[in-house]
């Protein structure tokens, strides 16, 4: 708990889930709840859903769920304390200084004015004397010095300890610049620095703090890219390279590109709203934070196997935060950087206008695999094509697409149609399937994501989910129901934990429980499993709860009789074995 007890329930009173969730998303009243159309995934019919009684929201097509504060956390990409402040300011209340959060939030400050310091000194060092192979490294990839200084590109000079003496001379502690991942601890125990004779890229967050690196080897040798690890401050997934820059540029859309050198030369080229992930593949997160500034992606990763393959991932995530995906078809050269070398940037703008629709690329990049004078090719690429076809929401898309396959193979365009709307039937009532699998199985569906939580006994497991979910809001049901059951013989370790916590708290505190109480205890992914519990469990009989009390404690003796019964057959089997050794 990094904030006062007294300020979180009085903080958590004020703000009802209901009305901080109607800031972002329209709520329409649906039975005992709210339901909305999902801010985290696309959707065209409302499966995100909220309970004032439980305080927690829950989305029934992409999963996720939790309590006020952890909305706020992912709508915004914040950090909790950081969601915390909003909530605060929001309802009018002062965030206590003395607190436990305050220093907490220090220790984050202290890690990311060491990366700025960091960043400084790197940057330095580039210009001085040991800079020189750095410099011309960089010049002589054919960036500008108003680049390198735009980018605030920088040099970690050779030696083990350069940036540590400097600053821990500069008064920040061994603790501190391990907390920012700036230095690392050897086998003995010793600190040296994580970053040595490379060109370093420093990684700026949308607010302008320096949050990470990545250091470029300037020969041969690996890792190429080595970069800042994971951290309080820096999360790989939750941002994006030179978004600082790119978000407030005047184009519409963002230029997403695979690597750093790639981004700069995109910018110094005159394309300033190019992006690119970090190190890592394209995540949810990132399209999610992209989709908050503009609201189209330009694909433009690099033009080999495993970018096309990137590339087909990365237009599902982008697409499914909400984003128009247009994809940047280049030959010639083997990513961004190379091509403006190679062609300049006048060549490229003509690529960025020429950018396919999703859609469009996906059926050209289908065609290029067939050879559409061999009939039975043809019959193949018709097929590929059609099952794209099929896979487009917009009716309009789909009649035009047919059109051009239709020219392309010679077929009529109302065959491919046809073809096209019953593969769409079949999607829709596969699709249709999943939904009610997810809604109405109780078990299977959405087991909780960790290994280790997943249900053992399923028949219990149900009983259980009923019992947390009618006890959590009703204080009588909660005290009743902890006089004949403990969390300890649930058959399902996270849903016993739960009704523990739902059941001190009736008899302790009298009070209710909401999902504020439950997600302080738990994980992110626990938490999401327990909305989702709750959610699917929200018309129960109060009547019921004595039936499914019984149902966990008949499971729970005979998991015991059949766990002794395995130990009396093994005790039997063992002395067996000994009384045959003394015989024998
Ligand atoms: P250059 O070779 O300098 O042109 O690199 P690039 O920016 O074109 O990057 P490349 O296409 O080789 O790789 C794309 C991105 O993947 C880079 O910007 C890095 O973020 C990341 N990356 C590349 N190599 C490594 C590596 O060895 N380790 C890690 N962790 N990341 C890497
Ligand atoms: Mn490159």
């Amino acid at each position: 708990m990094a904030f006062p007890r007294e300020f979180m329930d009085e903080l958590l009173s004020r703000s009802d889930i209901v009305s901080v969730v109607s800031r972002y998303v329209s709520l329409s009243k649906r039975g005992a709840g709210y339901l909305g159309l999902c801010p985290f995934h696309n959707e065209k019919t409302p499966s995100f859903s909220v309970s004032s009684d439980k305080q927690f929201f829950h989305c029934f097509g992409c999963g996720v769920g939790g309590d006020v504060i952890s909305f706020v956390q992912r709508i915004e990409n914040l950090e909790f304390a950081d969601a915390v402040t909003k909530l605060a300011e929001w309802a009018g209340l002062e965030v206590p200084q003395s607190s436990f959060g305050h220093e907490e939030r220090d220790k984050r400050k202290r890690a990311l004015e060491a990366s700025r310091a960091a960043a400084r000194f790197f940057h330095e060092a580039l210009k001085g004397e040991d800079g020189e192979r750095a410099r011309k490294y960089l010049l002589g990839r054919g960036l500008s010095p108003a680049t390198i200084t735009r980018f605030g590109l920088g040099y970690s000079p050779e030696g083990w300890s350069n940036l540590l003496d400097e600053l821990v001379r500069q008064g920040y502690t061994k603790a501190e610049l391990l907390a920012a991942g700036l230095v690392t601890t050897g086998k003995t125990g010793n600190i040296y620095d994580r970053f040595r004779d490379r060109a370093m890229f420093p990684i700026i967050d949308a607010r302008g703090s320096v949050i990470g690196f990545g250091g470029r080897i300037m020969g041969e040798g690996e890792p190429k890219y080595l970069n800042s690890p994971e951290s309080a401050v820096f999360n790989k997934r939750k941002n994006l390279y030179a978004l600082n820059l790119a978000k407030s540029s005047k184009a519409e859309f963002f230029i997403l590109a695979e690597g750093y050198m790639d981004v700069i030369a995109l910018h110094q080229a005159g394309f300033d709203s190019a992006v690119a992930s970090l190190g890592t593949s394209l995540t949810d997160e990132q399209a999610h934070l992209m989709s908050k500034y503009k609201n189209r992606v330009v694909i433009a990763y690099d033009s080999d196997g495993a970018g096309r393959a990137a590339t087909e991932r990365a237009i599902d995530i982008l697409k499914r935060a909400g984003l128009d995906v247009r994809v940047i078809v280049m030959s010639g050269a083997k990513d961004p950087d190379e091509y403006i070398k190679k062609f300049g940037p006048d060549k490229y703008r003509n690529l960025i206008e020429g950018a396919l629709p999703a859609a469009e690329y996906r059926l050209a990049a289908s065609k290029q695999s067939f050879d559409l004078s061999d009939d039975k090719q043809r019959v193949l690429y018709i097929k590929a094509a059609v099952s794209q076809l099929a896979k487009l929401e917009n009716a309009v898309e789909r009649e035009v697409y047919a059109g051009r396959i239709a020219k392309e193979t010679n077929v009529s365009r109302d065959a491919i149609l046809d073809e096209a709307a019953r593969e769409r039937k079949r999607i829709l009532r596969e699709r249709e399937r999943e939904e009610k699998r997810k809604i109405l199985d109780p078990v299977g569906a959405l087991m909780p994501k960790e290994r280790g939580a997943r249900y053992k006994n399923a028949r219990s497991a149900v009983a259980e989910e009923a019992i947390i979910s009618l006890t959590a809001s009703d204080l009588i049901l909660a005290k009743s129901a902890g006089e004949k059951l403990s969390g300890k013989i649930f058959s399902s370790e996270l849903l016993g934990r739960v009704f523990d916590i739902i059941y001190n708290r009736a008899r302790n505190e009298e009070l209710e429980t909401d999902m504020s109480v439950i997600a302080e205890r738990l994980s992110e992914d626990e938490v999401s499993h327990i909305a989702t519990v709750f959610a699917r469990n929200g018309n129960l009989s109060r009547d019921a709860l004595s039936d499914y009390i019984e149902t966990v404690l008949r499971e729970h003796m005979r998991y015991e009789a059949e766990n002794d019964d395995a130990a009396i057959l093994a005790a039997a089997e063992f002395y067996r074995k000994k009384k045959g050794q003394k015989n024998g």
